[in-house]
Protein backbone atom coordinates (compact mmCIF):
# COMPACT_ATOMS: atom_id res chain seq x y z
CA UNK A 1 0.00 0.00 0.00
CA UNK A 2 1.47 3.04 -0.78
CA UNK A 3 0.92 6.15 1.37
CA UNK A 4 -0.85 9.28 0.25
CA UNK A 5 1.62 12.50 -0.34
CA UNK A 6 0.08 15.58 -0.50
CA UNK A 7 3.17 18.81 -1.25
CA UNK A 8 2.49 22.46 -1.34
CA UNK A 9 4.84 24.34 -3.92
CA UNK A 10 4.37 27.48 -2.69
CA UNK A 11 6.21 28.74 -5.66
CA UNK A 12 7.58 32.82 -5.90
CA UNK A 13 5.00 33.18 -3.09
CA UNK A 14 5.64 33.88 0.23
CA UNK A 15 6.58 37.10 3.30
CA UNK A 16 7.31 36.80 7.00
CA UNK A 17 3.69 36.87 7.82
CA UNK A 18 2.43 34.65 5.46
CA UNK A 19 4.89 31.92 6.31
CA UNK A 20 3.82 32.26 9.53
CA UNK A 21 -0.09 32.44 9.07
CA UNK A 22 0.30 29.63 6.70
CA UNK A 23 1.98 27.08 8.38
CA UNK A 24 0.02 27.81 11.90
CA UNK A 25 -3.42 27.06 10.06
CA UNK A 26 -1.56 23.93 8.75
CA UNK A 27 -0.38 22.97 11.63
CA UNK A 28 -3.79 23.56 13.40
CA UNK A 29 -5.18 20.82 11.34
CA UNK A 30 -2.90 18.13 10.88
CA UNK A 31 -4.81 16.14 14.06
CA UNK A 32 -6.77 14.30 11.88
CA UNK A 33 -4.43 13.81 8.55
CA UNK A 34 -3.42 10.89 7.53
CA UNK A 35 -1.18 11.84 4.85
CA UNK A 36 2.48 12.35 4.47
CA UNK A 37 2.43 16.29 4.31
CA UNK A 38 5.41 18.26 2.45
CA UNK A 39 5.70 22.05 2.20
CA UNK A 40 8.07 23.54 -0.51
CA UNK A 41 8.97 26.95 0.63
CA UNK A 42 11.27 29.42 -1.33
CA UNK A 43 14.96 29.35 0.36
CA UNK A 44 14.97 32.38 2.02
CA UNK A 45 12.06 31.63 4.15
CA UNK A 46 12.90 27.35 4.83
CA UNK A 47 14.76 28.67 8.34
CA UNK A 48 11.65 29.96 9.76
CA UNK A 49 9.59 26.67 8.31
CA UNK A 50 11.91 24.86 9.45
CA UNK A 51 11.42 26.55 13.06
CA UNK A 52 7.87 26.81 12.73
CA UNK A 53 7.44 22.59 11.86
CA UNK A 54 9.99 21.35 14.81
CA UNK A 55 8.39 18.23 16.18
CA UNK A 56 5.46 18.40 13.75
CA UNK A 57 3.87 16.04 11.18
CA UNK A 58 4.88 18.33 8.08
CA UNK A 59 8.44 17.68 6.61
CA UNK A 60 9.96 20.40 4.57
CA UNK A 61 10.73 20.76 1.23
CA UNK A 62 12.83 23.21 -1.29
CA UNK A 63 11.78 24.17 -4.98
CA UNK A 64 14.86 23.38 -7.17
CA UNK A 65 18.76 22.65 -6.56
CA UNK A 66 21.65 23.37 -8.24
CA UNK A 67 23.86 19.83 -9.45
CA UNK A 68 27.32 21.33 -8.30
CA UNK A 69 28.22 20.63 -4.46
CA UNK A 70 29.45 24.59 -4.09
CA UNK A 71 31.11 27.16 -5.75
CA UNK A 72 30.55 30.15 -7.81
CA UNK A 73 27.32 29.68 -8.94
CA UNK A 74 25.85 32.88 -8.04
CA UNK A 75 21.92 32.76 -6.78
CA UNK A 76 22.28 29.36 -6.64
CA UNK A 77 20.99 26.90 -3.61
CA UNK A 78 22.78 23.46 -2.83
CA UNK A 79 21.53 20.17 -2.18
CA UNK A 80 24.08 20.52 1.49
CA UNK A 81 22.42 24.19 2.17
CA UNK A 82 19.19 22.77 1.52
CA UNK A 83 20.08 19.83 4.42
CA UNK A 84 21.14 22.14 6.54
CA UNK A 85 17.44 23.50 7.35
CA UNK A 86 16.47 20.43 7.70
CA UNK A 87 14.53 19.71 4.67
CA UNK A 88 14.46 15.82 3.22
CA UNK A 89 12.65 16.64 -0.32
CA UNK A 90 13.50 19.18 -3.22
CA UNK A 91 11.49 19.21 -6.16
CA UNK A 92 13.50 19.09 -9.28
CA UNK A 93 12.77 19.59 -13.11
CA UNK A 94 9.49 21.84 -12.66
CA UNK A 95 7.66 22.43 -15.96
CA UNK A 96 8.63 26.35 -14.48
CA UNK A 97 12.04 25.28 -14.93
CA UNK A 98 12.16 23.75 -18.27
CA UNK A 99 10.57 26.19 -20.02
CA UNK A 100 11.23 29.29 -18.18
CA UNK A 101 14.73 27.99 -17.29
CA UNK A 102 15.91 26.01 -20.00
CA UNK A 103 16.24 22.67 -18.32
CA UNK A 104 16.89 19.69 -20.22
CA UNK A 105 16.31 16.17 -19.42
CA UNK A 106 19.55 16.20 -18.75
CA UNK A 107 20.06 18.89 -16.50
CA UNK A 108 16.61 17.15 -14.51
CA UNK A 109 18.55 14.04 -14.44
CA UNK A 110 21.61 15.31 -13.12
CA UNK A 111 19.70 17.08 -10.54
CA UNK A 112 18.02 14.20 -9.23
CA UNK A 113 21.18 12.14 -8.99
CA UNK A 114 22.97 14.75 -6.62
CA UNK A 115 19.59 15.17 -4.68
CA UNK A 116 19.75 11.22 -4.12
CA UNK A 117 23.31 11.26 -3.45
CA UNK A 118 22.57 13.87 -0.30
CA UNK A 119 19.96 11.46 1.05
CA UNK A 120 17.19 14.09 -0.29
CA UNK A 121 14.43 12.81 -1.83
CA UNK A 122 13.37 14.07 -5.58
CA UNK A 123 9.56 15.37 -6.24
CA UNK A 124 10.83 14.60 -10.12
CA UNK A 125 7.87 16.50 -12.47
CA UNK A 126 7.37 14.84 -15.85
CA UNK A 127 4.28 16.58 -17.85
CA UNK A 128 3.22 17.21 -21.44
CA UNK A 129 2.38 20.15 -23.01
CA UNK A 130 -0.81 20.92 -24.25
CA UNK A 131 0.23 21.11 -27.48
CA UNK A 132 2.07 17.40 -27.50
CA UNK A 133 -1.19 16.62 -25.48
CA UNK A 134 -3.09 17.38 -28.83
CA UNK A 135 -0.38 16.28 -30.98
CA UNK A 136 -0.98 12.79 -29.37
CA UNK A 137 2.66 12.65 -27.80
CA UNK A 138 1.74 12.91 -24.02
CA UNK A 139 3.22 9.21 -23.64
CA UNK A 140 6.29 9.84 -25.95
CA UNK A 141 7.16 13.05 -23.79
CA UNK A 142 6.82 12.08 -20.59
CA UNK A 143 8.74 8.70 -21.40
CA UNK A 144 11.74 10.99 -22.71
CA UNK A 145 11.67 12.79 -19.34
CA UNK A 146 11.66 9.29 -17.32
CA UNK A 147 13.83 7.53 -19.34
CA UNK A 148 16.71 10.22 -18.94
CA UNK A 149 16.14 9.59 -14.90
CA UNK A 150 16.50 6.17 -15.23
CA UNK A 151 19.73 6.27 -17.67
CA UNK A 152 21.23 8.38 -15.31
CA UNK A 153 20.47 7.09 -12.15
CA UNK A 154 19.32 3.37 -12.69
CA UNK A 155 15.40 2.57 -11.67
CA UNK A 156 16.76 1.03 -8.55
CA UNK A 157 16.83 4.65 -7.31
CA UNK A 158 13.07 4.97 -8.16
CA UNK A 159 12.60 3.80 -4.66
CA UNK A 160 13.65 7.14 -3.32
CA UNK A 161 12.07 9.08 -5.88
CA UNK A 162 8.46 10.23 -5.46
CA UNK A 163 7.67 11.42 -9.47
CA UNK A 164 5.13 14.62 -10.06
CA UNK A 165 2.89 14.29 -13.01
CA UNK A 166 1.63 18.12 -13.67
CA UNK A 167 0.41 18.11 -17.37
CA UNK A 168 2.05 21.92 -18.37
CA UNK A 169 -1.56 22.66 -19.13
CA UNK A 170 -3.64 21.90 -16.11
CA UNK A 171 -0.75 24.31 -13.98
CA UNK A 172 -2.27 27.19 -13.02
CA UNK A 173 -5.07 27.40 -15.11
CA UNK A 174 -7.95 26.40 -13.71
CA UNK A 175 -8.27 23.59 -16.05
CA UNK A 176 -7.59 20.19 -14.18
CA UNK A 177 -7.18 16.96 -16.24
CA UNK A 178 -10.15 14.56 -15.92
CA UNK A 179 -9.82 11.89 -13.27
CA UNK A 180 -9.68 9.27 -16.05
CA UNK A 181 -7.10 11.20 -18.14
CA UNK A 182 -4.90 11.95 -15.00
CA UNK A 183 -5.27 8.07 -14.22
CA UNK A 184 -4.56 6.89 -17.75
CA UNK A 185 -1.07 8.98 -17.74
CA UNK A 186 -0.32 7.82 -14.25
CA UNK A 187 -1.21 3.92 -15.48
CA UNK A 188 1.51 4.53 -17.97
CA UNK A 189 3.93 6.08 -16.13
CA UNK A 190 3.77 2.95 -13.97
CA UNK A 191 3.33 0.16 -16.48
CA UNK A 192 7.03 1.95 -17.89
CA UNK A 193 8.43 1.13 -14.91
CA UNK A 194 6.83 -2.21 -14.05
CA UNK A 195 9.17 -2.95 -17.59
CA UNK A 196 11.90 -1.85 -15.96
CA UNK A 197 11.19 -3.23 -12.14
CA UNK A 198 8.08 -4.50 -10.98
CA UNK A 199 8.45 -4.43 -7.35
CA UNK A 200 9.84 -1.28 -7.66
CA UNK A 201 7.03 0.61 -9.82
CA UNK A 202 4.65 -0.81 -7.18
CA UNK A 203 5.89 0.93 -4.82
CA UNK A 204 7.16 4.53 -6.90
CA UNK A 205 4.48 7.32 -5.86
CA UNK A 206 3.35 9.06 -8.59
CA UNK A 207 1.63 12.10 -7.24
CA UNK A 208 -0.65 14.55 -9.93
CA UNK A 209 -0.27 18.40 -10.25
CA UNK A 210 -2.12 21.28 -12.06
CA UNK A 211 -5.18 22.94 -10.86
CA UNK A 212 -5.72 20.05 -7.99
CA UNK A 213 -8.20 21.87 -5.23
CA UNK A 214 -10.87 20.92 -2.30
CA UNK A 215 -13.44 20.24 -4.98
CA UNK A 216 -11.45 17.20 -7.71
CA UNK A 217 -8.59 16.19 -4.81
CA UNK A 218 -10.68 13.02 -3.95
CA UNK A 219 -11.55 11.92 -6.73
CA UNK A 220 -8.28 12.19 -8.13
CA UNK A 221 -6.14 11.03 -5.34
CA UNK A 222 -9.21 8.15 -5.36
CA UNK A 223 -7.48 6.55 -9.20
CA UNK A 224 -5.47 4.07 -8.33
CA UNK A 225 -2.31 4.59 -10.01
CA UNK A 226 -2.66 8.41 -8.23
CA UNK A 227 -0.91 8.61 -4.74
CA UNK A 228 -1.30 12.32 -3.86
CA UNK A 229 -1.02 15.52 -5.21
CA UNK A 230 1.60 18.43 -6.31
CA UNK A 231 -0.47 21.35 -5.39
CA UNK A 232 0.06 25.06 -6.31
CA UNK A 233 -2.24 27.74 -5.71
CA UNK A 234 -4.49 25.83 -3.42
CA UNK A 235 -1.31 25.12 -0.89
CA UNK A 236 -0.89 28.63 -0.31
CA UNK A 237 -4.34 28.82 1.58
CA UNK A 238 -4.41 27.00 4.92
CA UNK A 239 -8.08 25.47 5.01
CA UNK A 240 -7.92 24.41 1.06
CA UNK A 241 -4.47 23.02 1.69
CA UNK A 242 -5.62 20.86 4.48
CA UNK A 243 -8.76 19.74 3.03
CA UNK A 244 -7.01 18.51 0.08
CA UNK A 245 -5.10 16.61 3.04
CA UNK A 246 -7.74 14.93 4.29
CA UNK A 247 -8.43 13.81 0.99
CA UNK A 248 -6.24 11.31 0.89
P1 LIG B 1 -1.41 24.72 -9.52
O1 LIG B 1 -1.93 23.82 -8.43
O2 LIG B 1 -1.42 26.17 -9.15
O3 LIG B 1 -2.03 24.43 -10.84
O4 LIG B 1 0.16 24.36 -9.68
C1 LIG B 1 0.54 23.05 -9.82
C2 LIG B 1 2.02 23.01 -9.73
O5 LIG B 1 2.72 23.48 -10.61
C3 LIG B 1 2.61 22.39 -8.54
O6 LIG B 1 3.99 22.18 -8.70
Amino acid sequence: MRQVIVAGNWKMNASKETVNTLIMGILSGMADVDSNVIVCAPSPYMSQVEALITHSQLHLGAQDLNENASGAFTGEVSADMIKDFGAQYVIVGHSERRSLYGETDEIVASKVQVALDNGLTPLFCIGETLEQREAGSMEAVVSRQIQAVIDRVGIGAFKNIIIAYEPVWAIGTGVTASPQQAQDAHAFIRSMLTQNDASVAQTTPILYGGSMNPGNAAELIGCEDIDGGLIGGASLKAEDFLQICKAG
